[in-house]
């Protein structure tokens, strides 16, 4: 191989914020990229947040760190999004819409013109209609354009359960599908912990049932974002390794199931909306939508959220 001409692994980030900055951090730590585009409006905080960030490669690895535009998209194998206005106390992610989309309209097409085979990965509020409009305004293929949808509160979700359990987070397997905001659903029908249903685990561990307790590990679901930012303004760890993960299983190519936001075609009749279902992420990006098979009061609830992204997707006359 002639090293000279061997195709580094590029990741290009626009925004710079808590998010961003937080994922290339984390990106940087973990070694997978060989070079990091940094891209903001704010062109000092990118240069800053380099500077920074290559300050960190002699703990670290070798990776070439720099603030670009988007030409330096070209080639990127992933570009996050996560640029764009953040929650305020109290604000739903539905009420970003208006700020987000006129910043989106500017920032996709620009990705896809200098870099139209890279997968497009998003992160920035409200992310499910915002993976939608990223479809239409790239044109790129379905299986490209990723929102990180609700890997986070599925990561919530499975930590909360994982303390009322007593067991590892990662022993726990239980998915948040639909809208990552308040329309948001919770499987409990196939919820598990080594392949038990909660309710069996309860019953071998001794411990009693507690219906409104369990209910209210998903509402403290939910709303974390709401306690989260009340508190310390923003939240950006979790939803930072989140998009490590996503990140991780399409440079590795490791066919990973996680729940994230994608086009979603006839699933128990939804169409043309995205949202989040348990997804095989590849090298590709969307391998493939599992049709998780649900209950009654399941599918309604998801088709409620369904109809209330499809309002808000509606409104952007795209
Ligand atoms: N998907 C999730 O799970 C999740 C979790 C947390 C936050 N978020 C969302 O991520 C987004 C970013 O949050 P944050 O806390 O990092 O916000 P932030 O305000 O800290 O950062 C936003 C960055 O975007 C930049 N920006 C604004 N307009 C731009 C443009 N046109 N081009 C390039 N850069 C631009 C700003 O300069 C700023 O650096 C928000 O929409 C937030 O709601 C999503």
């Amino acid at each position: 191989m002639d090293i000279n001409n061997a195709t580094l692994t590029r990741v290009a980030i626009v925004g710079l914020g808590n998010v961003g900055a937080t994922f290339a951090y984390a990106l940087l730590l973990s070694g997978l990229a060989a070079e990091i585009v940094l891209i903001d409006a704010n062109r000092a905080k990118a240069e800053g947040e380099a500077m920074d960030l290559n300050h960190a490669v002699p703990f670290t690895h070798p990776t070439n760190v720099w603030a670009g535009d988007y030409s330096d998209c070209a080639g990127a194998v992933v570009t996050v999004l996560a640029a764009g206005a953040p929650q305020t106390p109290g604000e739903t992610r539905l009420h970003l819409i208006n700020k987000n989309a006129a910043i989106w309209r500017s920032i996709v097409p620009e990705v896809a013109r200098h870099n139209p085979h890279g997968i497009l990965l998003i992160a920035t509020n409200p992310v499910d209609v915002l993976t939608y409009a990223t479809l239409k305004l790239s044109a790129l293929p379905p299986q490209s354009v990723i929102g990180s949808g609700t890997i986070l509160d599925t990561a919530r979700f499975r930590y909360l359960l994982s303390q009322h359990f007593g067991v590892d987070a990662r022993s726990v397997h239980a998915y948040i599908i639909g809208e990552h905001g308040d329309s948001e659903v919770p499987v409990w029908s196939s919820a598990n912990i080594a392949g038990m249903r909660l309710r069996e685990f309860h019953k071998m561990q001794g411990m009693h049932y507690d219906a409104p307790v369990v209910g209210k590990i998903f509402a403290q679901t939910r709303d974390a974002a709401y306690h989260i930012i009340e508190r310390k303004g923003a939240t950006y760890y979790a939803v930072a390794a989140g998009l490590m993960r996503i990140t991780q299983a399409i440079l590795r190519n490791q066919r990973t199931v996680l729940s994230v936001s994608s086009l979603i075609t006839d699933y128990y009749g939804i169409d043309d909306v995205c949202f989040s279902l348990p997804t095989v992420i590849d090298r590709g990006g969307v391998e493939q939508v599992l049709r998780l098979e649900l209950d009654s009061q399941e599918l309604g609830n998801l088709r409620r959220s369904a109809e209330i992204l499809k309002q808000t997707i509606r409104s952007l006359n795209l």
